[in-house]
């Protein structure tokens, strides 16, 4: 599993970088709006710093509107991956862009159905979010194991990315059952660096070095 960042927020994705873990990056129209700056001078300064795939999702809802929002959000960088709503007119926006040869990553999936239609209108990703569904008592991981059980056995070649992360199990647990990328925030990506034993075997390590050097 790969690790994409969620966040529109550029010094969050320059230190995921420096880590060396980071093969993308989402952002939604929520993330956008946080950073109060204009959305395609942010995708442009995401662009110059990632080679991965960048999302920049669209904002109308009728299939012809995204598909021009798309192409507009497509020409700003080779690697956009034009984000679109599950919807019914957002599948016919996918099956358009996709014949444009521009990637596409449905977004907004809560359940297994979803995600094929989308594939089959020739996503190149599918979004289920996990903690979306948790927050509703439904086990968001549940649908991207039926996800990955299905795109198997069926050969689909779209991309499984474990979004709305809230918590490292959630990476764990999205790892375990095949998810292709994890979309993490960068907080989450923080934590999953952290053990406590970790940080006291580092303490210990320290103080008998700072010891040995008072013996010499
Ligand atoms: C994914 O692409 C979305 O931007 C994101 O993961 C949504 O997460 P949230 O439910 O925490 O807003």
């Amino acid at each position: 599993m790969k690790f994409f960042i969620d966040t529109a927020n550029l010094d969050e994705i320059k230190k995921a970088k420096e880590l060396g873990i980071l093969a993308g990056v989402t952002t939604n129209p929520s993330l956008v709006a946080k950073e109060g700056v204009p959305f395609h001078k942010r995708l442009e300064e995401i662009t110059e710093i990632v080679t991965g795939s960048v999302s920049a999702e669209v904002i109308r809802e009728d299939a012809e509107g995204m598909i021009e929002e798309g192409k507009k959000l497509a020409a700003i960088a080779p690697n956009i991956t034009v984000k679109i709503p599950m919807t019914l007119e957002g599948l016919k926006a996918v099956n358009t862009l996709t014949s444009l040869n521009i990637k596409t990553n449905v977004t907004l999936i809560f359940n297994a159905n979803q995600a094929l239609l989308a594939a089959r209108a020739g996503a190149t990703y599918v979004s289920p979010f996990l903690g979306r569904l948790d927050d509703i008592g439904h086990l968001g991981m549940d649908v991207v194991d039926t996800i990955r059980t299905i795109f198997d056995k069926h050969q689909v070649h779209t991309k499984i990315i474990a979004a709305s992360i809230r918590h490292t199990m959630h990476v764990t647990e999205a790892a375990r059952l095949g998810a292709h990328i994890a979309t993490v925030p960068y907080g989450v990506l923080e934590q999953l660096v952290k053990h406590p034993l970790t940080e006291q075997g580092i303490e210990k390590f320290l103080a008998d070095w700072n010891q040995a050097q008072h013996r010499v």
